[in-house]
């Protein structure tokens, strides 16, 4: 067994980001909302009831697909939670390029428009998407109280940040961290790369993941991972590249080995954290969430964990 946790807590988020069809201004179309509905019916039939937006998402298209979906089931809204996120700001520079904010107005303002898309009178948590290098906790605390004393937000979480900001951000608000959504995979293995480089001379051990999955645990942080399937990265039948064909081979291997879908490996790969661990998985395609889905009654061996990293490293552990 790899981790106390019983299978029973585990859970997976559906990521809406693909839901608006192409990142663009062409309207949303009849196949991006049927695409959407087919989605939500196939989590929601694999146990899966909470659903993961951004107000970028494909321009805000993905949430206004929602939203949609939304007010044609209104008896849908009280049986699943829903996530959103801001502090990203698209084309907001010169050239078009991307600033980041995390100022009182633009968190509420953002907020506001990310209900009237979706159709819903409240957020069941609102993530901080990425770290602003000008953000004031106490900018951030304001806008905290003034949605939760709305009623419109639930809870908080963050996303793609370090310790140090998370330690900042609750430290000057009366409202927990509930969850920081960072990118981890069999991929993208920074978070526990980091933490076995301890004393070691290589950039991992530098890395601004170092103590992240440790401190999340200690203080009941939900990591939420994000591109948790490496895009099918090792679930295409070849690759010319020969650790990511390795890799692929002993997924699979272990997919026949435990009569499972070769996603729920990889997801039960990072269900054995000891930190609560909740997939973010990011396919709108029926069979591959209902294959992602049998991963909540898998626990691979401690040795097949290890096998399975250290395939995916490609090189021994020091
Ligand atoms: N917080 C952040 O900064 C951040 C950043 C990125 C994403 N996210 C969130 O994380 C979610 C998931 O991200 P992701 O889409 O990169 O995750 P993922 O689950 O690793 O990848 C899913 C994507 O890979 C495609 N895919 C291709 N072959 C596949 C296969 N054999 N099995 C499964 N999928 C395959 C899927 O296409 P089909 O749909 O055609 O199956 C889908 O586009 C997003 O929706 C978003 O909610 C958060």
């Amino acid at each position: 067994m790899m981790s106390a946790e019983s299978t029973s807590s585990r859970s997976l988020i559906l990521g809406c980001m693909g839901m608006g069809g192409a990142w663009d201004q062409n309207p949303v179309s009849g196949a991006d909302e049927t695409r959407a509905a087919n989605a939500v019916d196939a989590a929601l039939e694999s146990g899966i009831s909470i659903f993961d937006h951004a107000d970028i998402y494909t321009f805000g298209k993905a949430e206004t697909v929602f939203g949609r979906l939304l007010a044609s089931r209104p008896s849908l809204r009280q049986a699943i939670h829903i996530q959103s996120k801001t502090g990203i700001r698209l084309n907001a520079g010169e050239n078009g390029s991307t600033h980041y904010d995390l100022s009182r107005n633009y968190i509420i303002e953002q907020t506001l428009a990310i209900l009237k898309r979706l159709q819903t009178d409240y957020l069941d948590t609102l993530f901080l998407h990425r770290p602003d290098p000008l953000m004031d906790g106490a900018e951030i605390a304001a806008a905290f109280e003034w949605l939760h004393s709305r009623g419109v937000v639930r809870f908080f979480g963050v996303s793609n940040m370090h310790l140090k900001h998370i330690r900042y951000i609750a430290g000057q608000s009366h409202f927990p961290i509930v969850a920081n959504q960072l990118q981890f995979s069999l991929g993208h293995r920074l978070l526990i790369e980091s933490d076995i480089s301890v004393n070691q001379k290589n950039t991992e051990a530098t890395a601004s993941t170092d103590g992240l999955l440790a401190y999340c645990h200690d203080q009941e942080i939900m990591i939420q991972a994000w591109s948790p399937l490496d895009k099918g990265k090792y679930l295409q039948p070849d690759s010319d590249d020969t650790t990511t064909k390795n890799t692929n081979r002993k997924v699979h291997e272990l997919a026949d080995r435990y009569q499972v879908p070769p996603e729920s490996v990889l997801l039960a790969w990072l269900f054995a954290m000891p930190v609560r661990v909740v997939p973010v998985i990011g396919t709108l395609t029926p069979s591959r969430i209902k294959a992602c889905a049998r991963s909540l009654d898998v626990r691979l061996s401690r040795k097949d964990w290890y096998d399975l990293w250290i395939t995916a490293r490609g090189v021994p552990l020091p």
